[in-house]
């Protein structure tokens, strides 16, 4: 699949059928393209870089050399659920590198947003690139590209200004010199998943909520702590917790915890305990331009509450974020 543009006439993925013919056609363009060569995928654990992943060893096996990178910035144990479904269950080709001394070292005291990105983003390419120059015989680079990503790229290129940077593919450095392999580049989000499920990756992986590139470093709001990320991680696995058991994770289209740089006076134990508050965010979106605020019953913020105040070192309050995008952008950096 060469050209950038979906033709007209090309059909929507809806069903298991369809993602069967379309993984069958790519199965034999990337042997076709590849040959016996080594292929390189920065396997993140979303949606796409999976997809990728399972189509990629449906296809050439282990000829694919999986890269997980842990910035240490990712929700709880979901490194170790990409190494179990990857190496585990689909045996692949994968190697793991835990980076989370690298990254918050180069973190430290860093409390700008966009600084923060730049730093998750150029550091993330170093470790990969390193990775990249030990391996022999790799020829081609994987990429989860989406149509989304090839028509936000476009409008870049007329000039529209966005109010973030996402850093997430950056280029790799000169030399590194890789043809692409970019198998679902014309799918839509909602075709990128039902081919996941037909290649029989976990439901759960396949409808993930999105979180961003730059992880819980712009969650752990300002300059990232160890002792503020910890809580920070262990709040939002309670929070995902209790939107699963409660039906939420189905109806809210992300949700998170963030954890800003202030401390209040609270009491516990009949004794004053200064903590962080942690922040609700849980919002629906078509397309995370705009956003409005999904009702949450009462009980449920009230459990989530009492859970992280009790279990979560380090947190004396939560607080609930009632404010739609515009104005507040969906993230809090
Ligand atoms: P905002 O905060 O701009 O978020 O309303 C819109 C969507 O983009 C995600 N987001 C990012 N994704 N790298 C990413 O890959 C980033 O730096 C980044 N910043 C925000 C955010 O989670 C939401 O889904």
């Amino acid at each position: 699949m060469n050209s950038n543009v979906r033709p007209e006439t090309m059909e929507r993925i809806t069903n298991a059928e369809l993602a069967n013919k379309f993984i069958e056609e790519q199965i034999s363009e990337v042997r076709k393209q590849v040959g016996d060569k080594k292929v390189l995928l920065a396997l993140s654990g979303g949606v796409d870089s999976s997809v990728v992943a399972a189509l990629l060893l449906k296809a050439i096996g282990k000829q694919l050399v999986c890269v997980h990178v842990n910035h240490g910035l990712m929700r709880k144990n979901e490194s170790e659920n990409v190494v179990e479904v990857f190496r585990g269950q689909l045996d692949a080709n994968l190697i793991y590198i835990d980076a989370t001394d690298r990254f918050l070292d180069l973190l430290k005291g860093v409390a700008d947003p966009e600084s923060k990105r730049k730093i998750i983003g150029k550091e993330f390419i170093e470790v990969f690139a390193e990775e990249a120059r030990k391996l022999d015989g790799v020829e081609f680079l994987a990429q989860g590209t989406i149509y989304p990503d090839i028509l936000e790229s476009i409008k870049q290129a007329e000039g529209k200004k966005a109010v973030k940077s996402h850093h997430n593919v950056g280029g790799l450095p000169e030399d590194l010199k890789f043809e692409l392999v970019e198998p679902i580049k014309l799918l839509f989000k909602d075709e990128v998943r039902v081919v996941g499920e037909t290649l029989g990756l976990p439901h759960a992986m396949v409808y993930r909520q999105p979180f961003p590139g730059p992880g819980l470093g712009v969650r752990c709001l300002g300059a990232i702590t160890r002792d503020r990320l910890n809580a920070l991680r262990e709040a939002d696995a309670i929070l995902r917790e209790e939107f699963d058991k409660n039906g939420l994770a189905e109806k809210v289209w992300q949700y998170f915890i963030a954890v800003p740089d202030i401390k209040s006076v609270g009491v516990k134990d009949d004794s004053r305990y200064e903590g962080w508050p942690a922040i609700i965010r849980a919002v629906n979106t078509k397309d995370a331009m705009t956003a409005t605020i999904e009702e949450i019953p009462y009980a449920v913020l009230h459990k989530i509450t009492q859970r992280i105040t009790n279990e979560v070192e380090g947190i004396n309050r939560v607080l609930y974020d009632l404010t739609p995008k515009p104005t507040g952008t969906i993230e809090w950096e």
